[in-house]
C-alpha cells in the first residue's frame, strides 16, 4: 500500500508545506491510542491509505531529529531523544511546543490521525485549545486494545524505515526484501526503545499516563473501543467498519 502523503510539514514544521496536496472527498481527523506496540503505526499506515488523511506521529517526529547534526538540535529535542531511548515520556511542555508549530497539520484539508499524541490528560486539554483555535473537530478516537503479554512479541520484532517510517515485523508483516523497506528501499533499523529495559518503562508510563485519556474522550463521546487481536488487514476492516467509512472509499 503506498504512502499518501510527504509530510514535510509535520516533520519540519514551521512554515514548512508539503509537496502533494490533500485530494479527499471527506477529512477524517482521528486519535489512535493504544499501550506502545499494539500496533497504532501500523494501522495508522493502513488507515491514511483507506481514508487519505495524515499520519501524525510524534514519535516519528523525535525520531527524525536524531538524524540532525547536533548544533540542529535544540536542547530541547536532546532532551526528548534522552527521555525516548529510556522508554520515559518527554514532557509535556516539549510535546505541545511541538505540536502547536505545525498546527498547520491540524488545520490541514485533508485531515489527519494523530499518533502518539495526546498521551497524557495535560496534553489532551492542550490539544482540544488547538482544535478550538482551528475550528476543527475530532470524528473520533479509535482505542487499540490488547493483552500486554501479547504485545511484547509484536515490539522485539518490530524493524521500522528510518525513511519513510513504515513499519514491519520480522515474521507477521516481513518486507518482500529481507531488511529493506518496500516503499523506499532504506534499510530497515530496529528502535533503540525496543529493548527489554525501555520496554518494561513505557509499559509503566502508559499505565500511569495514557490510560486515564480513555475516560476522558469517553466522557466526550468520542472513544471508539477495537480489538487488535488478528492480522493488520483484520484490525484495518474492523477500524473501518466501526467508523462507518464507506467501502467505496477504500
Ligand atoms: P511512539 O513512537 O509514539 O511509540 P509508542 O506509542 O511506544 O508506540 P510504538 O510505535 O512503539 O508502537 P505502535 O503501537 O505504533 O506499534 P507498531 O504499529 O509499530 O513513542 C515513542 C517515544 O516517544 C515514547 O516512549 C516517548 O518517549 C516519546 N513520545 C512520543 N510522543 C509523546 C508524547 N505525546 N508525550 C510524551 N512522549 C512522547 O507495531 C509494533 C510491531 O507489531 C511492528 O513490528 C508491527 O509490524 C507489528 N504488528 C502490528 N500489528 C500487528 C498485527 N496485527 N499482528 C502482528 N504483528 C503486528
Amino acid at each position: 500500500m503506498q504512502i499518501q502523503t510527504d509530510r514535510v510539514a509535520w516533520f519540519e514544521g514551521g512554515d514548512a508545506v508539503c509537496n502533494t496536496q490533500p485530494m479527499v472527498a471527506r477529512a477524517w481527523r482521528l486519535i489512535l491510542l493504544g499501550p506502545p506496540g499494539v500496533g497504532k503505526g501500523t494501522q495508522a499506515e493502513l488507515l491514511c491509505a483507506a481514508t487519505r488523511s495524515c499520519h501524525l506521529s510524534t514519535g516519528d517526529v523525535f525520531r527524525a531529529a536524531k538524524g540532525l547534526p547536533e548544533c540542529r538540535r535544540s536542547p530541547a529535542i536532546m532532551a526528548a531523544q534522552d527521555a525516548m531511548g529510556r522508554g520515559e515520556l518527554v514532557s509535556d511542555e516539549t510535546v505541545v511546543e511541538m505540536v502547536r508549530e505545525r498546527a498547520r497539520c491540524i488545520r490541514c484539508g485533508g485531515g489527519f490521525l494523530l499518533d502518539g499524541f495526546p498521551r497524557t490528560v495535560a496534553q489532551a486539554g492542550a490539544l482540544d485549545g488547538m482544535l478550538e483555535n482551528e475550528s476543527v473537530r475530532l470524528d473520533a478516537v479509535l482505542s487499540y486494545e490488547m493483552p500486554i503479554e501479547e504485545i511484547v512479541g509484536r515490539l522485539s520484532g518490530r524493524r521500522s524505515c528510518p525513511g519513510c517510517k513504515a513499519v514491519y515485523h520480522l515474521t507477521g508483516r516481513p518486507p518482500k526484501q529481507e531488511g529493506l523497506c518496500d516503499h523506499c528501499g532504506t534499510a530497515l533499523i530496529q528502535r533503540e526503545d525496543d529493548r527489554p529495559e525501555s520496554i518494561r518503562v513505557r509499559m509503566a508510563a502508559y499505565e500511569e499516563n495514557t490510560r486515564p485519556l480513555a475516560d476522558y474522550y469517553r466522557s466526550r463521546g468520542l472513544l471508539i473501543p477495537v480489538s487488535a487481536a488478528g492480522t493488520p488487514d483484520q484490525i484495518l476492516q474492523r477500524s473501518l467498519s466501526l467508523l462507518g467509512v464507506p467501502k467505496a472509499a477504500i
